[in-house]
């Protein structure tokens, strides 16, 4: 005991055995800090959520932005190539054709329909030849032919094939025969033909009528003759 009553010695020596332990915390008090710890993740999760969020949002409108200038660029491009489609006069197919129709420079024979070339017509791997569509390309072809004619009688229209396969020799693809009933006022009147045709190179084709100079051309498009590869 110390001399002034109090344990003073006692007291220091037993703290000085003992480390100083820090003040323990109470129930409460540690809850509290669990709580702060947690609370501490949820704000962090939550605020690397909006940044991962923004980042999104930032990302899908320039993408949007991209989306949309890309679109109209396109828009503006197919526009400009159907301008181009509609004023230009010919765009390379993608199938031969050929697509004739009647013309000032037209001379027909006796019984075979000449065809103009004088408007530049369409004609894509298939040659016009002596009156005749002559095949480039061995295949299948829809073959077809329109006329009009004013005749009393009977009228024939028909296309026919010469093929090196016959030389010399035609061979009749499509026929139409019409009969008049009007022998004093001959009427006009329309025929077409159409059919699909296996054609092999060189084979030429053409329209052959009963007589040329009952063809009424009135209309350059009245008449026309043409084929296209299927
Ligand atoms: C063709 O028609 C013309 C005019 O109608 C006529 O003069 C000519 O005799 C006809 N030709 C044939 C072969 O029928």
């Amino acid at each position: 005991m110390a001399e002034d009553g109090y344990p003073s010695v006692n007291l220091m020596d037993s703290h000085a055995t003992c480390p100083p332990v820090p003040p323990r915390l109470s129930q409460g008090q540690q809850c509290a800090r669990v709580g702060q710890k947690a609370l501490f993740i949820l704000v962090s999760v939550a605020l690397c959520g909006m940044i991962v969020e923004a980042c999104l949002i930032h990302r899908l409108y320039q993408t949007e932005c991209v989306t949309s200038a890309s679109v109209s660029k396109i828009i503006a491009e197919q526009d400009a190539a159907t301008a181009a489609k509609l004023h230009s006069p010919v765009i390379s197919p993608f199938k031969p054709l050929a697509h004739l129709t009647d013309g000032q420079d037209v001379v027909h024979a006796k019984d075979i329909m000449a065809w103009s070339t004088d408007a530049d017509p369409p004609l894509y791997k298939i040659d016009y030849k002596d009156r005749s569509l002559v095949i480039q390309k061995e295949g299948y072809y829809y073959v077809y032919s329109k006329v009009s004619f004013s005749d009393t009688g009977i009228f024939h229209h028909r296309v026919d094939l010469r093929t090196v396969k016959f030389t010399g020799k035609s061979i009749n693809l499509l026929k139409s025969r019409k009969y008049s009933n009007h022998f004093k006022h001959p009427e006009q009147s329309n025929s077409y033909l159409g059919g699909v045709f296996h054609l092999s190179r060189d084979d030429a084709i053409f329209v052959k009528v009963s007589n040329t100079s009952k063809i009424v051309r009135q209309d350059l498009s009245e008449n026309v003759f043409g084929a296209y590869m299927i």
